[in-house]
This record gives structure tokens, C-alpha cells and sequence, in this order.
């Protein structure tokens, strides 16, 4: 299996590991298929994404993709942390292995379970945001030798 460069220094230098403890939202996803559990810390003011921290009990892509991510999301504004998906995480890695791609899954599902939480604590409702899953595993397609 080939990481590329970006993937490695992620991987072996994540960026935001720790805890907000005046977080603005936190959220917390895993996937039971692979086993792996993520938490995202947001602190957000006047509608910015001030900082982002991250837990992962995870892989390697895991902790790569929650690090990219968590730099992705600083600095955004509300609506422009809901493009960071899993494709743009990917894309900022120049790429992850095919069996792989679920662990950048779990990253935007973790940032959208974060940012909903804010949202419900301060009563907004934030556009193109679902309500988050506790295990992203029961809604994906991925076939299970994919794990
Ligand atoms: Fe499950 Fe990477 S997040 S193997």
C-alpha cells in the first residue's frame, strides 16, 4: 500500500491532537466495521471556526485525515466548513488507498457531528447538515473485504 508524502507527515506530525475545553461543539464518531472512534473539539466565534482539535482512536489514515481536516476547518466560516468533505480532505492529501477512503469518511462525519452540536446548543439550524450517526459503518456501501 503506497501513502503519499502529505499522508506520512500527517500521520507522523498530526497537527490540532487534544481537547477544546470551552468548545463551542464536540462530536464524536466511530465505525464498528474497523473499530475506530473519533472526537472533534470546534471552538467557534461570530460564526468562525477559531480553532479545531481532535482524538482519534484510529489508524494511520484516521489520525491523517482528522489532522488535515481539523487544519482544513480553522479559520472558515460556518458555511464554508460544510465543503470539507471527505473528497476535499482527500484531495488536500493528494490521495488516500481505495480501502482507505472510509477513514477520511469518518473525519467529515466527525466535523459535521461537532458542528451540529453546536448548532443545537445555540438553537441554528445549519444548511446542507445532517443530523450525525454514532457509527458511519451502517450507512456506508463499502463491501466488507474493503476493511
Ligand atoms: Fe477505520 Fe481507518 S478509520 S481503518
Amino acid at each position: 500500500m503506497q501513502y503519499s508524502e502529505k499522508v506520512m507527515d500527517h500521520f507522523m506530525n498530526p497537527r490540532n491532537v487534544g481537547e477544546i475545553e470551552d468548545a463551542s461543539g464536540v462530536g464524536t464518531v466511530g465505525n464498528a466495521k474497523c473499530g475506530d472512534i473519533m472526537k472533534v473539539y470546534l471552538k467557534i466565534e461570530n460564526g468562525i471556526v477559531e480553532d479545531a482539535k481532535f482524538k482519534t482512536f484510529g489508524c494511520g489514515a484516521a489520525v491523517a485525515t482528522s489532522s488535515m481536516a481539523t487544519e482544513l476547518i480553522k479559520g472558515k466560516t460556518i458555511q464554508e466548513a460544510m465543503t470539507i468533505t471527505n473528497k476535499a480532505v482527500m484531495e488536500a492529501l493528494d490521495g488516500l488507498p481505495p480501502i482507505k477512503v472510509h477513514c477520511s469518511c469518518l473525519a467529515e462525519e466527525a466535523l459535521h457531528a461537532a458542528l451540529w452540536d453546536y448548532a443545537e446548543k445555540n438553537g441554528i439550524v445549519i444548511e446542507g447538515l445532517k443530523k450525525p450517526v454514532n457509527d458511519i459503518s451502517e450507512h456506508e456501501e463499502v463491501p466488507e473485504e474493503d476493511y
